[in-house]
């Protein structure tokens, strides 16, 4: 009750200040002006025409009674673990700018935002949203920035993020901030419904790789993927890049790895215009080659068929030892066996002979007719 007859006498003052122009009545009007930012700004605000702000006062809900006309709203620095339905009872017309930065926020509700239809620019940096409802934000809205920096501190929650960015219909938004947040991946559909992105950053985010497919943003222009964890760039992303050619990329504070992989990603570089840093960006390995600028690495340093060629010369030097090893074991068998085998091999000398003689023998006999008949019985 105290809160709806606070803001009717907001609307009465507003109303009369906007009528009395007279000269005579200056006066009334700053009086009455001082006592209605009194009546309606917050404990612990201060209010000066439609900002608020209740800036690092510990406070733990945001406050309720504010000013109908507010425009811009900080309420940052304090101490507010969630947000709900109950965060915003009255309906903010006029509220655009919602800066909510620092507040350790965990979990956002259902409808939170359902009572400021005409938010353009809402910051949510700094917290440590666990959860955050799907229909937080209303459907139709006209959100141009969103800042998650620094919200997402588990990459077990990025689920979460993606579900934020395709809770709503965030069509009209054209300024997204993921920096410095634990993404690592994102999923293929991240961005799939954000169709008028411009500026998209995911600056200090852990990421080690850009699927095919994530930044099918038609309208992306900057992207920022500075002091990430990539080491090379898939020549599927390469190939994404090179089909955006409006899109300027920011790449420097990635542990590059100056290695034979990273050729394609070094010609690409060389050809393309499109990376701004690409002067900044620096080896993080191997050894030889760290801190050196990428982009000063010569080709033929990248041991590519020297790598090739010391794969081949070891496998040549391998099998050359396998082999020897195999003779030396059969040699080694023979000679353990050397009685065997000259038993076998006399044995075989011997049946040699005797089948020789017997071959003798009986040419001698066939040729005699009177011994054909002892001849037959010899064979039997
Ligand atoms: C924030 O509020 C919680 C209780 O909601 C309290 O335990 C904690 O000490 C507060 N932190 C600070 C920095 O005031
Ligand atoms: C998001 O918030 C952080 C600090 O909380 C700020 O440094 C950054 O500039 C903001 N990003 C945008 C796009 O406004
Ligand atoms: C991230 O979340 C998982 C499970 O939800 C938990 O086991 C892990 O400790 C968390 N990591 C950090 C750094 O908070
Ligand atoms: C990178 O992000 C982490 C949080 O994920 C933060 O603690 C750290 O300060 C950030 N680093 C820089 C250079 O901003
Ligand atoms: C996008 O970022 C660029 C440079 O970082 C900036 O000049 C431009 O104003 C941004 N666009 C919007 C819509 O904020
Ligand atoms: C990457 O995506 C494009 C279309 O977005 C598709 O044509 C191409 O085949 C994909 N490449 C791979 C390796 O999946
Ligand atoms: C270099 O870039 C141009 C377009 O900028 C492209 O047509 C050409 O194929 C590229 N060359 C190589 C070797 O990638
Ligand atoms: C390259 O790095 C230097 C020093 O860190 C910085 O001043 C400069 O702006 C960077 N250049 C680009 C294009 O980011
Ligand atoms: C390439 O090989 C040469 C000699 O084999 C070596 O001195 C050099 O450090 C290697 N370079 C890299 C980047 O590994």
């Amino acid at each position: 009750m105290r809160l709806l007859s606070s803001s009717d006498a907001c609307r009465i003052g507003l109303s009369r200040s906007g009528a009395l122009k007279s000269g005579m009545s200056r006066l009334l009007v700053l009086l009455l002006t001082v006592a209605l930012s009194r009546c309606s700004c917050p404990d612990r605000c201060l209010c000066s025409s439609q900002t608020v702000k209740c800036q690092n006062q510990d406070l733990s809900a945001i406050p309720l009674s504010l000013p109908l006309n507010t425009r811009f709203l900080f309420v940052t620095g304090n101490n507010i673990s969630d947000i709900t339905v109950d965060s915003f009872p009255t309906k903010l017309e006029m509220l655009t700018d919602l800066y909510l930065s620092g507040n350790q926020i965990e979990s956002v509700g259902e409808k939170v935002f359902e009572n400021l239809p005409n938010l353009v620019r809402l910051d949510l940096s700094n917290n440590k949203f666990q959860t955050f409802s799907d229909s937080a934000l209303p459907d139709i809205n006209r959100l141009e920035v969103l800042n998650l920096s620094k919200s997402f501190q588990n990459h077990t929650d990025i689920d979460v993020v993606v579900g934020v960015l395709q809770s709503a219909k965030l069509d009209r938004l054209k300024v997204l901030d993921l920096s410095n947040n634990d993404l690592v991946i994102l999923p293929e559909d991240t961005f799939m419904s954000l169709s008028n992105l411009v500026n998209l950053s995911l600056q200090n985010s852990s990421i080690i790789s850009i699927q095919n497919g994530t930044l099918k943003v038609p309208q992306l222009h900057n992207l920022d993927l500075r002091d990430n964890s990539m080491k090379y760039l898939p020549t599927t992303t390469l190939a994404e890049f090179s089909s955006m050619p409006d899109l300027r990329i920011w790449l420097s504070g990635n542990p590059w790895r100056c290695d034979c992989f990273i050729e394609d990603t070094l010609l690409w570089l060389k050809n393309s215009t499109q990376v701004i840093d690409m002067q900044n960006l620096t080896c993080k390995d191997p050894e030889a080659l760290r801190r050196h600028l990428l982009m000063h690495v010569d080709p033929s340093h990248l041991n590519c068929s020297g790598n090739m060629e010391g794969v081949l010369e070891t496998s040549y030097v391998f099998l050359g030892l396998v082999l020897a090893l195999i003779g030396v074991i059969f040699l080694l068998v023979l000679y353990l066996n050397r009685k065997g085998i000259k038993r076998w091999i006399y044995n075989f000398r011997d049946a040699c002979r005797d089948h020789m003689e017997g071959y003798h023998y009986r040419y001698e006999i066939n040729s005699d007719p009177r011994l054909a008949n002892l001849s037959i019985n010899s064979d039997v």
